[in-house]
Parts: structure tokens; C-alpha cells; sequence
């Protein structure tokens, strides 16, 4: 499993992690879930990804018994809804999600999205979770640059570590600005929604032929030839979300090949990148 810099955190974490949106449902459903994050976790895929909206909390408690017994080993990520992100709520809430994750800490709480609650609120609550050790880093998800600064003036001693947004071969807008500015900043990006949301390609398409065809010199799949060239920016995590364990494995081990240069260059014509800034896009 490739293994990188986690901003400016000095932490070095695994490049592929595991996204947990809509791991509920029947108990067989769930059951693979749990099976699929534990073979993840076998291969290197420490990094989970997970927020008390998901499947209202129950995704936190399927996650705590797919960890139980191996939380050390974890970099545990969850978040808080905007509309729970007052002072207090946001405390209230990470105590919630503590408790259903079965556990004393996060590695990194996120705020979800943009809230109306004044950001300083939210900021000094998440300060005041790092402080007591309930938190050990504090970031944000779907922030474009201009949030991304009012949250980080809104902090007192401590920095953002990272900004969870979309990316994936569809939606390549972060690459106008946010990741330029993440990476001056050394703010760690972690691409959520990597295939799209269940949008992937179809092979039938133009785009998903080059990406057959490139996965056959490397006798990989077009997912993997995909994920591999979203990872090719070395601040950029990714959290595929797998449902079984053939999935988990197909994705855990996309990060161990080279593309070409020639290959990439493919990749970025048959999914350009937008030829001007957009607004940040988001699921
Ligand atoms: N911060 C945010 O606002 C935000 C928003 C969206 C998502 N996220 C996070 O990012 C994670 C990933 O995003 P996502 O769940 O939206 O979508 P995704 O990872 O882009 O795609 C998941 C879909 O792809 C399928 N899939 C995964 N691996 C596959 C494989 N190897 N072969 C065939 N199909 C495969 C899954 O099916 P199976 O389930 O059948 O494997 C599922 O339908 C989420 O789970 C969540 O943790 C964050």
C-alpha cells in the first residue's frame, strides 16, 4: 500500500482509505461491510473515513465493530453536520460519535460542510476537542479556498490538517485551486467519491475503453487505472467506499503500479480537468 506525507501533520498514512456512506441496510448487507473494512484494513487501508450522518450514526457503530480489537492501528475520521456545528453542539456531537464508534478519540474530525453557525463557534469547538484529547486533528470538508482561509483565521493554536472534497475522473475541479493552495499550505486533500459515486465509467463509453485498454498493459481494472491517476498528486488520500471484500481488494491495491506518462496524458484528455475555476463541486 503506497504510504504518504499527511500534510503537515508529520503522520504518514496510507494513500487508499475507506469511505463508510451507506454501509447499512439488511444484517447480511452489513455483515459484508464490517468483512470488506476488516480486509481493507489487512492490506493497509487503516485510514476510515466515516460522520455521524451516515445512516443517522449507524455507520459509526458498524465501523466500531469492524475495528474492535485493532483502533490503535486506525486513523479514525468522522464529522459533524453543519446544522450540529454550534459551540456546544459540535462538543455534543463528537461525544455522540465517540460513543457509537466505541472509542476515546478521533485521529480527525471534519466539519461536513459549510454551516450557518458563525465558523469561529465550530472552530473553537473543535480546539477545545483537541485540547481535552477527544480529537486529535481538526479539518473541514466541501471548503473552496476563500472558507478554507476563514477557517484557518479562525483558529487560535491550531492548523487545519485537511480538506475532505469530491474528486474523482468526472469532477477534476479541485485541481484549479484548491490543491494548489492545499499544497502551500500543506493541508492534507482527501478526495471523497472517488468512482463518482457509483458513477463510474461504463466500459462502453470512450473514456472507460482507455481506461480498459490501459488496465490491460498493466492487467489491472479501469477502477484501478482510475484511482491510481487521481493518487498521482502526492498531497491527495483517497476513500473509495467497497461493499464487499472483492471490491475492498481491488481498490486497496490500486496504488501499486506506475502509468505512464503517455498514459496519463490519455487519461487527462479523455477527462479534462475544467479549462476555469468552478465552484466547488460536491455530493
Ligand atoms: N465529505 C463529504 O461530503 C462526502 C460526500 C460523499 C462521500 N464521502 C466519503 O467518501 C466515501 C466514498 O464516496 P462514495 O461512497 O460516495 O462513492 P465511491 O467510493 O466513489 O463509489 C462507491 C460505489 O462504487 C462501488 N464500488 C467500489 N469499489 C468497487 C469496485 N472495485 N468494483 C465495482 N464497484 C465498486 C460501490 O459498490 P459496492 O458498495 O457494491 O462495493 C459503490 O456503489 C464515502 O463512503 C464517504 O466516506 C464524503
Amino acid at each position: 500500500m503506497l504510504a504518504r506525507r499527511f500534510g503537515w501533520t508529520g503522520l504518514t498514512l496510507p494513500a487508499i482509505g475507506q469511505g463508510t456512506w451507506k454501509i447499512e441496510g439488511s444484517r447480511e448487507k452489513e455483515r459484508q461491510a464490517i468483512e470488506a473494512l476488516q480486509a481493507g484494513i489487512e492490506m493497509g487501508a487503516t485510514l476510515i473515513d466515516t460522520a455521524e450522518m451516515y445512516g443517522n450514526g449507524r455507520a459509526e457503530e458498524l465501523v466500531a465493530e469492524a475495528i474492535r480489537g485493532v483502533r490503535s492501528k486506525i486513523f479514525l475520521v468522522s464529522k459533524v453536520l453543519p446544522w450540529n456545528a454550534s459551540y456546544e453542539g459540535t462538543l455534543k456531537a463528537c461525544a455522540r460519535s465517540l460513543k457509537r464508534l466505541h472509542t476515546d478519540y478521533l485521529d480527525l474530525y471534519l466539519l461536513h460542510w459549510e454551516s450557518n453557525h458563525p465558523i469561529g463557534e465550530t472552530m473553537r469547538a473543535l480546539e477545545k476537542l483537541v485540547r481535552d484529547g477527544s480529537i486529535r486533528f481538526l479539518g473541514v470538508s466541501n471548503f473552496d479556498v476563500s472558507r478554507l482561509k476563514e477557517a484557518q483565521a479562525a483558529l487560535t493554536n491550531e492548523r487545519i490538517a485537511c480538506d475532505q472534497v469530491l474528486y474523482h475522473l468526472g469532477d477534476r475541479g479541485i485541481e484549479r485551486t484548491v490543491l494548489p493552495y492545499c499544497r502551500g499550505e500543506e493541508i492534507a486533500v482527501m478526495a471523497y467519491s472517488p468512482f463518482g459515486s457509483g458513477q463510474f465509467p461504463p466500459s462502453r463509453s470512450r473514456g472507460g475503453r482507455i481506461l480498459g485498454e490501459i488496465g490491460a498493459r498493466h492487467k489491472r481494472s479501469p477502477r484501478q487505472v482510475g484511482l491510481n491517476f487521481l493518487l498521482r498528486r502526492s498531497e491527495v488520500f483517497s476513500i473509495p467506499k467497497a461493499g464487499n471484500t472483492k471490491h475492498v481488494h481491488e481498490n486497496a491495491s490500486a496504488s501499486d503500479f506506475e502509468l505512464s506518462q503517455e498514459e496519463m496524458e490519455r487519461i487527462d484528455r479523455v477527462f479534462p480537468a475544467p479549462g476555469r475555476d468552478t465552484p466547488l463541486g460536491m455530493i
